[in-house]
């Protein structure tokens, strides 16, 4: 079985931070989203993974490198243009040969783990086919969610087989979302074969599952265990960010001062250095990063060499090189590289901003 990992795409929802970086790279509870796939994959078996990339494809492959870190043989595929999830199987083909296949969105989080997924799949196979049963060609992941309308949705007979799916349908048949990974054999190839492009012009994967499905083909279901979310909007990514710092191991290998306090669950990276502040956990401070008489809140996460002074940050995402001079109070926020905001003293009542095309500033 190989892996086939999206990390390409234009991110939209996610601008101005991915107008200059991949959104797959964000990090949450300082370690990038990918990489969390990359782990799943190879904590299920999978040696071989290929992954899609686009316009960051340089900034994706300098991050993840061959994947021996992981034990993985990385093959990286380039995409001409985002032209949709299928299309990434389209541009995958000779990568995948005749092999069955993980596919895992890059911008996923799930916190279960997809060993039972594959497992599941694979004895299902072996089984049906001792049985003289139709062995299922794919397996989809479902979640159940309060908005299906927004989604891509499945149709379920009385055994979990699955009947129908529909892309954010007026009407949803049921609660049950399409997670971002999928398990396939060699026939999704067909189905991308045969499929046309969408109304907004790409090739949809729920049309090419669809396909199997009109086609008299099996696919099977499983319903997510644990915690799942696509990361592709600021309040997806700082309720992911809050959903991992609740399970990391505080530890401390910076410096604290005297005149420091940490509260709870708290990491201060190496290199990190904590002065008449307050950190209140779950938080992180990454490395090479300052945080000065300030108050870091709970469900925070400062990656590297970042500079924190005089400021209040809580619930909140700040990528590397960020600095934060002076503000009162920052909630909610996600503040990308080499960002500065700050408050210049002698005129207090006036902003003075620089943002970049599709930035956004709250006032409260
Ligand atoms: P999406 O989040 O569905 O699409 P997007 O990244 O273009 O973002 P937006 O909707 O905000 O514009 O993509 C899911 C994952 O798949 C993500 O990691 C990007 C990746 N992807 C590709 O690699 N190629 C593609 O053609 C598409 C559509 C997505």
């Amino acid at each position: 079985m190989k892996g086939l990992v999206l990390a390409g795409g234009s991110g939209t929802r996610l601008r101005p931070i991915t107008s200059t970086s991949a959104k797959q790279l964000v990090p949450v509870a300082n370690k990038p989203i990918l990489f969390y796939g990359l782990e799943s994959l190879a904590e299920s078996g999978i040696r071989e993974v290929g992954i899609i990339v686009g316009d960051t494809a340089e900034e994706v492959s300098a991050a993840v490198g061959d994947g021996k870190r992981w034990g993985l043989d990385v093959t990286y595929l380039p995409q001409a243009a985002p032209l949709g999830l299928a299309h990434c199987v389209l541009v995958a083909r000779d990568f995948l040969g005749g092999d069955d296949f993980v596919m895992y969105l890059g911008d996923n989080l799930l916190t279960q783990g997809i060993d039972g997924f594959v497992e599941a799949f694979e004895t299902e196979r072996g089984s049906a086919r001792a049985a003289g049963r139709q062995p299922p060609v794919a397996q989809i992941l479902l979640a159940r969610v309060p908005d299906p309308h927004r989604f891509g949705v499945a149709e379920l007979d009385a055994s979990g087989r699955v009947v129908r799916l529909v892309e954010k349908p007026v009407d949803p048949p049921s609660d049950l979302a399409l997670v971002g990974v999928y398990l396939f054999d060699s026939t999704i190839h067909q189905a991308v074969a045969a499929i046309r492009p969408s109304a907004r012009g790409e090739l949809e994967i729920t049309d090419a599952i669809q396909w199997l499905l009109e086609n008299g083909h099996r696919v099977n279901s499983q319903v997510v265990q644990g915690y799942w979310k696509d990361l592709g909007q600021r309040e997806a990514l700082l309720e992911g960010n809050r959903l991992v710092l609740e399970s990391v191991e505080p530890r401390v290998e910076g410096l604290v001062d005297a005149e420091s306090r940490l509260e709870g669950r708290v990491v201060v990276e190496q290199g990190a250095r904590i002065v008449r502040s307050v950190v209140r956990g779950p938080a992180i401070v990454g490395e090479g990063s300052v945080v000065e008489d300030s108050f870091v809140g709970p469900f925070t996460s400062i990656y590297r060499d970042c500079r924190i002074v005089r400021s209040e940050i809580e619930h909140s995402v700040v990528m590397a090189s960020a600095t934060i001079v002076d503000i009162g109070r920052l909630v909610d926020s996600l503040i990308g590289n080499r960002v500065t905001v700050a408050r210049n003293e002698q005129r207090p009542k006036a902003l003075r901003l620089m943002l970049g095309d599709h930035s956004r500033v709250d006032l409260a």
